[in-house]
């Protein structure tokens, strides 16, 4: 099955170096459950669930099904000032599994665009309460909140924005929640409040009455599993009520089970007051996200505004477009009718035990775990970063996806994994960093 292209040349591609890609390519030419076939013929164990959105499996047909039957039937509806059934069910799917009292869905097309999107909301929130003097926004340290430029600014990442100098003004970054004494913790390590204490700083230096939210996510996936310690999702949601700040999860990696709960807010027992999500919300069949909001800021934004009139001058050509809305509906009867979640609860166990066994190897800094995500450090080599993208690259070629992060590997089985797969997974695994020790 070797694949010929005619050219490698003309697809720029997005976070991949292009001139080495083009030379060495990694082409996926099929997938099934949790396996992918190269462009070579090879197997490929899918450990990080693609980029964390397929975890029911690649090629559901239920899915596929579901979107063929869409397309044919209606394959598109302007979503400005009309409608199509799908969206509507979709979002009672979604606001049925989001906890109390988050009950209204805006669809976007990703995750970046949900980020955006919340941004937007929050902006419109404090408008309609009058309240025109919040205008910071909080966000954090090590953070990744897409890549639009209002998740560009709320990012903690140098390289998603040393070249793009401007950004959102009034952004404040709180530290991040790495901390040199937890390394090779397992779950939540202690005393979170302090670092949340950050908030409670900002509020005393700028004022909390100028704050308009904080955007967190939960456990902060893209720069390696940084599980969120004891007490400090708590300690925000606190400092964020006595403040009249409203609290953002960007749920985008974490939302539909990844932690054995539909959402990290029932994983960690906080609700915010505003969700992002996309990912998993399609197990990855169509490009989709959302934002889910409290019925008081839905009722606040649109009872706010004049009889008749838009009440949020905001939307895509593809908000909750009619193939993605099918294909969401039906990931999401397929995580519900499996109990895919509450299998995920099932094998968390033995995937954290197997993920801390590689404790043992010279070559691993530091693991981090929850839930069916963990990541691991390698010891970066001359250039930080560097080591990382190679042991990536020749995980494939050994038979195993895994995304990475500069030197942080990031592993999330699909949900419908067995032991027996987690065990393929990290053989793999530790053979290939045998090679680098
Ligand atoms: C927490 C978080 N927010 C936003 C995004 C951006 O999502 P997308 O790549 O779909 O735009 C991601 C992507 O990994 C993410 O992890």
């Amino acid at each position: 099955m070797e694949f010929v292209a005619n050219s490698l040349e003309e697809h720029w591609m997005p976070f991949t170096p292009n001139r080495e890609f083009k030379e060495e390519p990694r082409l996926v030419a099929e997938s099934k459950g949790i396996y992918l076939t190269d462009h070579k013929g090879g197997t490929v164990l899918d450990g990080s669930s693609g980029l964390f959105c397929v975890p029911a499996g690649h090629g559901r047909r239920e899915i596929a099904d579901a979107v063929h039957e869409q397309l044919i039937k209606n394959d598109y509806t302007a979503p400005f000032q009309m409608g199509h059934p799908g969206s509507f069910q979709l979002a009672k799917m979604v606001s049925a599994i989001t906890p109390e009292p988050i009950n209204h869905v805006f669809f976007t097309n990703s995750g970046s665009e949900a980020v955006d999107t919340a941004l937007k909301i929050c902006m419109a929130y404090h408008g309609a309460c009058g309240d025109h003097r919040r205008q910071r926004f909080v966000s954090r340290e090590r953070a990744y909140h897409g890549v639009n430029m209002g998740g560009v600014s709320l990012s903690g990442m140098v390289k998603n924005r040393d070249i793009f100098p401007v950004c959102m003004p009034y952004i404040v970054n709180m530290r991040h929640t790495w901390r040199e004494k937890d390394r090779f913790n397992r779950g939540q390590p202690e005393n979170g409040e302090e670092l949340a204490n950050d908030l409670q700083r900002f509020c005393d230096t700028y004022g909390g009455h100028t704050i308009a939210a904080v955007f967190v996510e939960p456990v902060a996936g893209s720069t390696g599993c940084l599980v969120p310690p004891k007490g400090y999702l708590d300690r925000l949601r606190e400092i964020c009520d006595q403040n009249g700040i409203l609290l953002v999860f960007d749920e985008v990696i974490t939302g539909f089970g990844r932690l054995g709960t539909p959402f990290a807010a029932d994983a960690f027992g906080v609700t915010p007051d505003i969700m992002t999500m996309a990912k998993a919300l399609t197990n990855g069949c169509q490009p989709m996200g959302a934002v889910a909001v409290k019925d008081e800021i839905y009722d606040t934004v649109v009872d706010g505004a004049p009889d008749g009139a838009i009440e949020f001058f905001h939307g895509y050509t593809y908000s909750g477009h009619p193939a993605a809305c099918a294909a969401g509906m039906a990931a999401q009867k397929i995580y519900r009718d499996e109990n895919l979640f509450g299998r995920t609860k099932e094998l968390i166990d033995h995937f954290q035990n197997a993920a801390y066994a590689l404790e043992d190897m010279d070559i691993i800094t530091d693991i981090r775990g929850y839930g069916l995500m963990a990541a691991f450090d390698v010891k970066p080599g001359a250039v930080a970063g560097a080591l990382g993208p190679q042991i990536q690259k020749r995980l494939f070629w050994n038979g195993l996806h895994v995304k990475f992060t500069g030197d942080a590997g990031i592993l999330a089985p699909q949900f419908i994994a067995t032991r027996d797969n987690i065990d393929e997974m990290m053989d793999i695994l530790r053979r290939t960093l045998t090679e680098f020790s």
